[in-house]
């Protein structure tokens, strides 16, 4: 199993792992406090618990899952997604406490891992609110880039940003990752149909 407590996350080092052997298992990150793990069904209702909560929708371009089935189903569709190396999706849980409390999603930005050397890989990630300015999320992403940076070697990680989020642009920018324009009404929300503009924030990595 891939596992990053056994990196030296300051050496500049990469590790050679296939793409088939980096998803032959879900690749589990432990940091200090969190643990970023493979989610399952019983954290359906926790999922869509969090969601449900407006504070957490307000700068995305959805409502969240609507019922905790729902989230059963996304998961499960995530799940999957990983299975065809598409996405990588972790739960976030404190490491002492298996309960799911927020999600960090990160997938080439086209197509699928196996393309990795020609698409640049998009991050995605909520947390609960009750849980926010705790730099948790700062040290989820610490981890996340870490990992990618040593097992799959990007050139570039990328996110795409509502310009009034300033929670998500100031965690992006304390990570290195600068925001590069903006794409005028770029996504169109789910649900409301209103249009959105997007920052684009970026981190190069050689
Ligand atoms: C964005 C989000 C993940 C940040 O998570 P978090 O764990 O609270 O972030 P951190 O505690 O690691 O904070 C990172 C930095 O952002 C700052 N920050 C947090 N909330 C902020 C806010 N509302 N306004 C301005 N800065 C804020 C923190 O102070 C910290 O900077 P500092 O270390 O200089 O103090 C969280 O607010 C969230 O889940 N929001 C809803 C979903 C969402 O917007 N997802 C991102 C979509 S692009």
């Amino acid at each position: 199993m891939i596992d990053v407590r056994i990196l030296n996350m300051n050496e500049e080092r990469v590790v050679d792992v296939s793409i088939e052997a980096l998803f032959s298992t879900f690749p589990k990150i432990e940091t200090e406090r969190l643990m970023l793990r493979q989610m399952e069904a019983m954290d359906a209702m926790d999922l869509h618990a969090f969601y449900a909560n407006k504070k957490v929708t307000k700068h995305l371009d959805w409502h969240g899952p609507a019922s905790a089935a729902d989230s059963g189903t996304l998961i499960e569709s995530w799940n999957q997604a990983f299975r065809e190396r598409r996405l990588i999706p972790w739960g976030i849980s404190l490491r002492e406490q298996p309960q799911l409390m927020g999600t960090v999603i990160l997938m080439p930005t086209r197509g699928a891992f196996d393309d990795e050397h020609r698409f640049p890989l998009t991050l995605g990630y909520d947390l609960r609110p009750d849980q926010w300015n705790k730099g948790i999320m700062t040290e989820a992403l610490r981890g996340v880039i870490d990992f990618t940076k040593h097992y799959i070697h990007p050139n570039r990680i990328q996110a795409e940003v509502v310009p009034d989020n300033q929670a998500s642009i100031k965690l992006l920018s304390k990570l290195g990752f600068q925001q590069e324009g903006l794409l005028r009404q770029y996504l169109m929300h789910e649900v409301t149909h209103k249009l959105l503009d997007v920052a684009i924030m970026a981190l190069l990595m050689n």
